[in-house]
């Protein structure tokens, strides 16, 4: 069975789906692989690494993925400007293709895809549940984006993250808010710890306390019933506007005192909640940051740009869309891992077997056989659907 990998077309992208040591390791296991010259240079992998690691090099995406049985991809196939066509026209009628699809974006794109007899798979419905870990992309992606916000966070700030003891005195550490305390808020508590900052962190959910206290950080509690902050499934709820004005009152109480905030609330399949007010941002110290993760949904802050920095009131609001691919050798590493998962899931055996009984084919393929699979989103004009809250520690077995 041949495997095809293109070179990322979307402008800014710089991740690979197909690392030289995920390659190895299928080609091991009885696949080809053909990756499109240059496709990894942008993540730091050369085409002499693919080789090395025994694939072919093809001289274009047309190449590479004419005659292929699996396209591993990481952006949902797009119009190639310098073939003058769409990506899809490249594709064999039956190819598997995987992917974060965007599931529940531009679905007339979604529509030719599957008018195309692919069969998609999309990374972002990989289900939360313990044989699906090393399957879940946006997990290994949120993990990024924790870590790098903390670091984006200590460059915009004019102060240290530890404490230090200098003959020119003593300096005290950073103080740094999370809000939301899932895969990204955890990994920045963990970050910013690392650095020596005094961190606190809140969360709607109060099971996340103790996950939260064992990083080194103190949990900022807010007094709601538990059935008001999670579902049955572990999901975080719309708090209702009665808890969303203390909620805010709350944040704003900490946020003055801080010098950096990370924003990372998200409630699946809603518009993320704005918990940061410019009132808010006006009682932060000038020279402090807000890095607003839920930017692609809308934004945890009232003055967030999405994928702009801006300075308000004297305070840097970063707003980034991009932060894995910011780390594209590492976010690659993982999320190739992740594809192969799901490849080796569907062909254990080296030829694609799919059964639609298992519940993680069942969620994640969206096209077969000529027709979209999509289940339509909770409600009527819901908002994109989004990832499960905390996978990592509350996956469902
Ligand atoms: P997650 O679902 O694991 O965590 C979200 C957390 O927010 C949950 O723990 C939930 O309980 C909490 N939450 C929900 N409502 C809240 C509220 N009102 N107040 C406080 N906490 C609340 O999500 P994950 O994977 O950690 O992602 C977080 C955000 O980071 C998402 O918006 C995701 O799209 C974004 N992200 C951004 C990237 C970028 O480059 N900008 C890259 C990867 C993820």
């Amino acid at each position: 069975m041949k495997i095809g990998v293109p070179r990322e077309t979307v402008p800014g992208e710089k991740r690979v789906a197909v690392t030289p040591e995920v390659a190895s390791k299928l080609i091991k296991s009885g696949f080809a692989i053909a990756v499109e010259s240059g496709a990894g240079d942008a993540a730091g992998f050369s085409d002499g690494d693919y080789r090395s690691a025994g694939g072919t090099i093809a001289p274009s995406a047309a190449a590479a993925l004419g005659d292929a049985d699996a396209v591993l991809k990481v952006r949902r196939p797009a119009f190639n400007a310098t073939l003058g066509k769409n990506e899809v026209e490249l594709l064999k009628p039956n190819a598997l293709l995987i992917g974060l699809l965007d599931p529940r974006g531009d679905q007339d794109g979604l529509r030719t895809i599957a008018q195309r007899g692919v069969t998609a798979a999309s990374m972002e419905l990989v289900p939360r549940i313990t044989r699906a870990q090393m399957m879940d992309a946006l997990s290994s992606q949120s993990t990024v984006a924790g870590y790098k916000a903390v670091l984006l966070a200590a460059n915009a700030i004019q102060r240290f993250f530890p404490m230090l003891m200098t003959a020119a005195g003593t300096i005290r550490p950073a103080r740094v808010l999370v809000i939301g305390a899932g895969v990204a808020g955890l990994q920045a508590i963990a970050t910013a710890r690392r650095l020596g900052a005094v961190v606190e962190a809140f969360d709607t959910r109060p099971v996340v306390k103790e996950q939260v206290q064992s990083l080194g950080a103190q949990f900022v509690a807010l007094d709601v019933a538990e059935h008001d902050a999670q579902d049955s499934g572990g999901y975080a709820k719309e708090l209702a506007a009665e808890h969303i004005a203390r909620e805010k009152q709350l944040i704003h109480d900490h946020a003055s005192k801080a010098d950096a905030v990370i924003t990372t609330a998200l409630v699946p399949g809603r518009r993320a909640p704005i918990l940061i007010s410019a009132d808010t941002v006006r009682a932060m110290r000038p020279g402090s940051a807000i890095v607003d993760l839920a930017a692609e949904q809308g934004g945890n802050c009232e003055l967030s740009q999405p994928g702009k920095t801006v300075v308000e009131h004297g305070v840097s609001i970063l707003a980034p869309l991009d932060l894995p691919s910011q780390m594209a050798y590492d976010a690659s590493a993982m999320y190739a891992r992740n594809v192969a998962a799901l490849l080796m899931h569907f062909a254990p055996k080296g030829t694609i077997a799919l059964d639609f009984s298992d519940e993680i084919t069942k969620a994640v393929v969206i096209a077969a056989q000529g027709e979209m699979r999509l289940a339509p989103p909770p409600g009527a004009a819901a908002p994109p659907a989004q990832a499960a809250p905390n996978r990592t520690a509350g996956a469902k077995v």
